[in-house]
């Protein structure tokens, strides 16, 4: 069974194959001949997966997965969410980005966010949605330097070091992209080969 990854990055690629049963084999969407940019045009994260993976069905004819995240601050009833790369800007800087939303925290002592992943999974005529949300808070300083976008100032619950302070097997393990693709993983074992 071959089913296509709605990503071009290869470690993504590489780390979910490893994950999921043998007799299904992952294309990306290099694999398939698509270098456009797949329209992500909805309000909310899931809606964006969803029609990714409908995307790629509709255009290319193959059953598919598609990711979006975000991140979502209480305070600010759960912006920047969908805009999470693009929050200070279309030139989507990840410092930019984090320089923005701590200004609006500024002096605020509610920092409670979330991550969240929707994974939409077109399969077999059916879409099917995987959600992971990781919670944590917005610290009031950029710390260290591993991973991307706002993981210097996002400290998940439970931890005393923010995402990007953390070895990326930790991040893996608790992070909502992880669990979102745990969830997808598990639906997906029970296919028949
Ligand atoms: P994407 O849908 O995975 O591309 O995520 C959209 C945006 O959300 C990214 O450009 C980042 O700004 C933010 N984001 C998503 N996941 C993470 C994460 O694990 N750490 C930090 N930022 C993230």
């Amino acid at each position: 069974m071959q089913l296509v990854f709605a990503t071009n990055n290869l470690n993504k690629l590489k780390e979910v194959q490893k994950l999921i049963p043998q007799h299904i084999k992952l294309l990306s969407l290099n694999d398939i001949g698509c270098f456009e940019e797949i329209p992500e045009t909805q309000t909310t994260i899931e809606g964006n997966a969803i029609q990714k993976a409908e995307y790629i069905k509709t255009h290319y004819g193959y059953d598919c997965f598609a990711d979006d995240s975000g991140l979502e601050v209480d305070y600010l009833n759960g912006a920047p969410g969908v805009f999470s790369a693009r929050y200070a800007g279309e030139q989507r800087d990840a410092n930019a980005n984090m320089n923005l939303l701590l200004l609006k925290l500024e002096h605020i002592t509610h920092r409670a966010a979330q991550f969240k992943t929707v994974i939409a999974l077109q399969l077999n005529g059916e879409i099917d949605t995987f959600t992971g949300i990781c919670k944590g808070e917005i610290t009031e300083k950029k710390f260290g330097n591993q991973g991307f976008g706002y993981d210097p100032i996002f400290k998940p619950l439970g931890y005393n070091q923010t995402f990007a302070e953390m070895e990326l097997e930790l991040k893996n393990q608790i992070s909502h992209r992880g669990k979102a693709l745990m969830k997808l993983i598990s639906f997906i074992q029970e296919f028949p080969k």
